[in-house]
């Protein structure tokens, strides 16, 4: 009888320590994971991973984090035309939450080139075009909406954060670099303009001139009006969603005529004012 009970407690004490240290070793799995992955993001904001590392970080469990995956193919080689552009567009994103406030290990930002040992992880989610975005959550299932749908949305910066935020719950704003062009684009015609007006400065008698205010108020009108300016402010979209049908319709076409409908009014103007 004693020797049953010993030996009961026996194994109810190997089974204990074998659950124990079980649980043990996840936990310590998962911490170590996260470690691992937030040491990588110090040094990089996008995470490049082979499939085994994709397999080891982004889907074995448990897991407390979410991670975006970028499937790509940026070899020049592939022929993925757009690629260099939605992986500049991810790194926007990425810096984003990178550079945020809110920053924790809630979220990664990973990469998979199919190129850098990432054959088995496009074959595994039956991945046939780049680019191609995948949220893992951290519970539970993916679902059909984890997959962002590039077609409708673009690649661009601002419709993928908005995706992020709605699939991870996580505050994201993009914070894009400014864009430098239109500054040296511009740059140059006003400083000649400061440097003829100060040359020409007893010529300045002209600005009292009616005539001069005129033409500048209607080339200014003619800017404003011409949709150009329009799009300037606002970005054209990508593509533009029927409100009761919920298609997608490309506006694209419609826009492009109506700016040389706007181009003709203005030549139009333009003549009568020369005649
Ligand atoms: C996830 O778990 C690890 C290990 O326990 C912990 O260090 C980390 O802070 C947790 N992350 C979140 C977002 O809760």
């Amino acid at each position: 009888m004693v020797v049953y009970i010993r030996g009961l407690w026996i194994i109810a004490i190997a089974f204990w320590s074998v659950l124990g240290e079980r649980s043990e070793k996840g936990s310590n799995k998962l911490e170590s994971r996260v470690s691992q992955l937030l040491e990588w993001n110090s040094r990089r904001s996008v995470i490049t991973l082979s499939s085994d590392k994709f397999n080891a970080y982004v889907r074995s469990k448990p897991r407390n984090y979410s991670s975006v995956v970028m499937f790509t193919a940026l070899k020049p080689g592939r022929g993925c035309s757009i690629c260099k552009d939605a992986y500049d567009e991810y790194q926007i994103v990425a810096n984003s939450w990178r550079y945020s406030n809110d920053y924790s290990s809630k979220l990664f930002f990973i990469m998979v080139d199919i190129d850098e040992d990432g054959v088995d992880a496009f074959q595994q989610l039956h991945i046939t075009t780049a680019p191609t975005y995948f949220h893992f959550p951290p519970l539970g299932k993916r679902k059909p909406e984890d997959q962002y749908d590039v077609s409708r949305n673009s690649y661009q910066a601002e419709p993928l954060t908005k995706w992020v935020v709605e699939r991870t719950g996580v505050p994201v704003n993009v914070m894009r670099p400014p864009n430098y062009t239109l500054l040296m684009i511009w740059l140059p015609v006003i400083l000649l303009a400061f440097i003829i007006g100060y040359l020409k400065r007893e010529n300045l008698h002209a600005i009292y001139e009616p005539k001069y205010w005129a033409i500048a108020s209607m080339a200014w009108i003619f800017v404003m009006i011409s949709g150009q300016m329009w799009n300037n402010i606002r970005g054209p979209p990508f593509a533009h969603k029927d409100p009761h049908t919920g298609a997608t319709v490309s506006i694209g076409l419609v826009l492009l005529t109506f700016i040389r409908y706007l181009h003709c009014v203005y030549l139009h103007h333009r003549c009568i004012w020369l005649r």
